[in-house]
């Protein structure tokens, strides 16, 4: 008999954790809120996550999927891993891109119609020479390569990304970076007619659109510091950010902002929205690290997705920045990681 079955139930894996731990607590109780509202309360509260999910598309209808395009670049050696890639169905399928709704499939099933081209991306503020570029701009400007990160989600999950795109620093150096600047500011589209989450604050997750993040410069001037345009050989979908986003692989998924339309050179700490929303769980450095638990949740191991379903991903430990430390560490000698978590 399978030992994972008792009385027929499956039993629940340690590592399968329940929706109000992982899911930031306001975006949780305005979910019961709707949920009440809608009268689908008792039924909602007995039912998983995903399914719960599944209530806030009743209003969605069908549509095709985004046209992705194949891309031309080289494999940079520097940046692979022999650990097993997450396959390219479950990179598009589980996300986290509250502009389209904050379950994980909602973006999936509600940014197939994204407009990605035109795009706009400004290059802006302390810096020597401001630049624009256009949708083209973004695939030809600088060289393109591939590169393999790991992606760890702040909220325990993680997956292995074979990433299309261009080192920030290389775009940082074409506009020429003031003298005055410590700090690089991004901020993702607002166009609340396009992304339901922003118009409706139950679906955004309360989050002050449009979403922001920002960086120390010389963590955006870091190697490993990357802007991608695609995954796996194609352009990306409007899921993983489409056209542009950043991927910041030492740090929690959420300083890897989606659909960057600026990035702005400044002299202070910018502000990031999942700081904003909630200071005390969510911090400006958000640098993977085992030994610092989240307020609601363990972060000294993780759950790989891989193939296979969600919850028979293996649960493996977590590394300190993510195992980028001999290219990043030397950035925090000397800093309480604990206070500027
Ligand atoms: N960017 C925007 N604009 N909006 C978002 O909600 N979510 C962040 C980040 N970038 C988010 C975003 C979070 S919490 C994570 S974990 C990653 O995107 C997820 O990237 P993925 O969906 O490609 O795995």
């Amino acid at each position: 008999m399978n030992r994972k079955f008792i009385r027929g139930i499956r039993r629940k894996h340690p590592w399968d954790i329940a929706e109000n731990e992982v899911t930031p607590e306001a975006v949780f109780r305005d979910r019961r809120r709707i949920t009440a509202m809608l009268g689908l309360g008792a039924l909602s509260a007995s039912l998983p996550g995903y399914v719960q999910a599944g209530i806030f598309d009743l209003f969605g209808e069908d549509q095709p999927l985004f046209a992705t395009r194949a891309l031309n670049f080289t494999v940079n050696s520097h940046y692979q891993t022999a650990e097993q890639q997450t396959p390219y169905d479950k990179v598009i399928r589980h996300n986290n891109f509250y502009e389209f709704g904050t379950g994980k499939q909602d973006p999936f099933e509600n940014a197939q119609k994204l407009k990605v081209n035109p795009w706009q991306l400004n290059i802006e503020g302390l810096v020597d020479k401001p630049l624009t570029l256009d949708y083209d701009d973004l695939y030809k400007l600088i060289p393109l390569e591939q590169r393999i990160y790991r992606l760890r989600c702040v909220e325990a999950w993680s997956m292995v990304i074979p990433w299309v795109g261009f080192p920030l620093a290389a775009l940082l150096k074409k506009v020429g970076v003031s003298s005055k600047a410590s700090h690089v500011a991004f901020e993702t589209l607002f166009d609340p007619e396009q992304m339901p989450g922003q118009r409706n604050p139950l679906m955004g997750g309360g989050i002050h659109y449009p979403y922001v993040e920002g960086l120390r410069l010389d963590e955006a001037m870091n190697e490993l510091t990357f802007l991608a345009v695609g995954l796996y050989d194609q352009t990306l979908s409007p899921q993983s950010g489409a056209p542009i986003r950043l991927v910041v692989p030492w740090k929690y998924g959420f300083k890897s902002i989606k659909s960057v339309v600026r990035i702005r050179l400044v002299d202070k700490e910018p502000p990031n929205s999942w700081h904003q929303l909630v200071p005390h769980e969510y911090g400006f450095y958000a640098n993977v690290n085992p030994e610092v638990d989240h307020p609601r949740w363990s972060q000294a191991s993780e759950r790989r997705i891989a193939a296979g379903g969600l919850f028979n991903a293996k649960r493996i430990a977590t590394l300190p920045f993510n195992g980028y430390g001999e290219q990043v560490a030397a950035m925090y000698q000397g800093m309480d990681l604990r206070k500027y978590f």
